[in-house]
This record gives C-alpha cells, sequence and structure tokens, in this order.
C-alpha cells in the first residue's frame, strides 16, 4: 500500500481524509494538537509533532504522498498574530516542501482557500481571478500555494494545489471561518431558539461538504498532468444564507422565525466558484447535494 503523509491529520479535513482514505493507503498522521478535532486513531501511525520542528523530519518513515492540511486557520488570529501566521502557513509549508524535494514523493497536496481572492470581481471565481487576500491569513494560504507551485517548475516536485471554497462537516466549530454559520444556526434550532442572520440574508456563498474534498484529493494524487496547477474545489453553486437557514428549519422540522441583525462590516456579499477546470482535468464531480450534507450534520453534530 502507497504510505501518505498527512500533516494537520487529527483536523477537520485530516480526520476525513483518515476516515475514507484508510483502506487504501498506509497513512501517517502528523499533528500538533493544536486545533485537534480527532483523538489519535489507534489503526494507524500517529507522530505528535510541529511542522516547524526540523528534528520531526528526520523521524519521518519513507512516504509516497503528502497532503498538507496543517494550518493556522483562523482569520481573526491572523490579523492579532500575522507574524505567528505566516510562521506556520508559510515557514511551515516551506519546511514541509523541503523535505519533500529531498524526499522521492509521488504528490504533494497542497490545500488553499478561497480567502486567497478577496473581494470576487466576476462570478463565478476562476483560477485565473485576481488573488487580492483581504487578511494575512489569505495572504500566507496564498505565499503557501504560490511556494508549492514554484518547487513544480524550479524542482520538479509533483505538486497541486486545491482551492477550498466554504468546506462543512460535522466537525466544524461555531468559529469555524468557513462555514460556522452552519454550526451557528445548527446550535439555535437545536435548543429551539430562532437562526440569527446577520444581513438581510441574501448574501451567497460555495458550501462543499468534506466528502467531496477528500474525492478531490484521491483524485490529484495519482493524476500527473496536475502537477504545478490549482484547482477549484466547490460545488460550483451559490446558497444564500437565508435559503440555509430554511433548509435547516426544515431537516430540524422547526417552525421558527428567522431573526436578523446588522450586517458584519467588510463581509463579502457573493461568492462561488467555477469548477470547470477541475471537471475537465480530474474528472472532479461533487456528489454530495447541500440537504443531504446538512440533514448528516445536523443529526451529527459532535
Ligand atoms: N475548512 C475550510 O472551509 C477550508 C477552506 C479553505 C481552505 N482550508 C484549508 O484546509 C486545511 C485544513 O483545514 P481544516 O478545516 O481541517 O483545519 P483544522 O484546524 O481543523 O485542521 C488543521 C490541523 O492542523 C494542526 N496544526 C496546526 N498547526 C500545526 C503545526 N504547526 N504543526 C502540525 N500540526 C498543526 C491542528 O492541530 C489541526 O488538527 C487548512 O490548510 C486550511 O487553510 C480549509
Amino acid at each position: 500500500m502507497n504510505k501518505i503523509l498527512v500533516t494537520g491529520g487529527l483536523g477537520q479535513v485530516g480526520a476525513h481524509i483518515y476516515k475514507y482514505l484508510k483502506n487504501d493507503f498506509e497513512l501517517i498522521l502528523l499533528d500538533n494538537l493544536s486545533n485537534a478535532k480527532i483523538s489519535p486513531p489507534n489503526d494507524c501511525l500517529f507522530i505528535k509533532g510541529d511542522i516547524l520542528d526540523d528534528a520531526i523530519y528526520s523521524s519521518l518513515p519513507e512516504i509516497d504522498f503528502i497532503i498538507h492540511t496543517a494550518a493556522q486557520i483562523s482569520v481573526k488570529k491572523s490579523t492579532k498574530e500575522p507574524v505567528f501566521d505566516a510562521k506556520t502557513n508559510i515557514e511551515g509549508t516551506l519546511k514541509l516542501l523541503e523535505f519533500a524535494r529531498k524526499r522521492d514523493i509521488k504528490k504533494f497536496v497542497y490545500l488553499s482557500s478561497a480567502a486567497t481572492f478577496g473581494v470576487p470581481k466576476f462570478l463565478p471565481i476562476t483560477e485565473e481571478h485576481p488573488r487580492e487576500p483581504l487578511s494575512p491569513y489569505g495572504l500566507s494560504k496564498l505565499v503557501g500555494e504560490r511556494y508549492t507551485m514554484l518547487y513544480n517548475s524550479l524542482y520538479n516536485l509533483p505538486t497541486t494545489s486545491l482551492i477550498l471554497f466554504n468546506l462543512y462537516s460535522n466537525l466544524q466549530k461555531i468559529d469555524d471561518p468557513y462555514s460556522g454559520v452552519i454550526s451557528k444556526f445548527i446550535h439555535l434550532i437545536h435548543l429551539n431558539s430562532s437562526p440569527i442572520i446577520e444581513g438581510d440574508g441574501t448574501q451567497t456563498r460555495d458550501f462543499i461538504h468534506v466528502q467531496d474534498v477528500v474525492s478531490a484529493i484521491k483524485l490529484v494524487l495519482k493524476n500527473d498532468k496536475s502537477n504545478g496547477e490549482s484547482y477549484n474545489i466547490g460545488t460550483g453553486k451559490q446558497t444564500s444564507i437565508l435559503e440555509l437557514a430554511n433548509l435547516l428549519l426544515k431537516i430540524g422540522k422547526k417552525d421558527l422565525s428567522i431573526n436578523y441583525t446588522e450586517p458584519r462590516t467588510g463581509d463579502i456579499k457573493h461568492s462561488y466558484c467555477s469548477i470547470s477546470k477541475a471537471q475537465k482535468e480530474l474528472n472532479f464531480n461533487p456528489k454530495i447535494r447541500l440537504e443531504e450534507g446538512l440533514t448528516e450534520i445536523y443529526y451529527n453534530v459532535v
């Protein structure tokens, strides 16, 4: 079996890589536990360590693939501690790329973010859309993505970046920067309280289920044509926050009104991506419909 090193292996995406890929690959999960969502599983190798710690790299066994999910993911924290954010997301990524360059790695997968685009200048957002991040987090993720591309062109390291839009799963937390709104609504509806919408609810996002993200990761692992490329990973569909609230009320079978508060300052009005490139070049087709994905998490919130 091929071996995959998953950095951030106990995080939201890492835990789902473990769930969906553990039968097909030998997984090595590396995590510093700073934002872990699961305990280390006992049927694969877990290494407690930090991607910034040089000593960790000499202790790693032979590896075929690297999926780099470890990151500082809070936009808020990135504005309060931009140096910490850059250290984890830029220097951490660079150290891992250096490690990969010295080994015979078949693919390095980097998870980038829709936050690298900034305010959309046109919709749907394509991979060619200008990148003008609004936060240190968006910038650090972009620099990580660019280093990943550079290691392909400069050192011939097989790398691919996946630009994730609003990923959701049963492991996300209320303060999740991408889809925390889903957790907040579910929390309130479970308590028989009205969901609270910031603004008028017409703002839209592209919500993608974590299982579809793991499918995209699996598709690039053995796809050499994707070397040096970045792909948008979303559904290609936009959902308004009002639609989201109504869908969750329907799923929870609750007849509650919706409350509205002031809009968030600087909130992006609409965001959704084009997935044509991933469809064409990776054969990527998201399968989980929003209602199905939300039903699963409504009844399985951790
Ligand atoms: N969640 C989303 O919607 C979304 C959207 C776009 C991009 N992304 C990207 O996807 C990746 C995974 O996101 P997630 O939601 O699983 O985040 P997460 O915080 O749940 O998982 C990240 C994991 O990395 C670990 N970690 C953090 N710093 C580390 C370090 N220095 N060394 C070792 N481990 C470290 C944390 O403990 C955590 O378990 C991130 O790179 C993020 O930027 C996520």
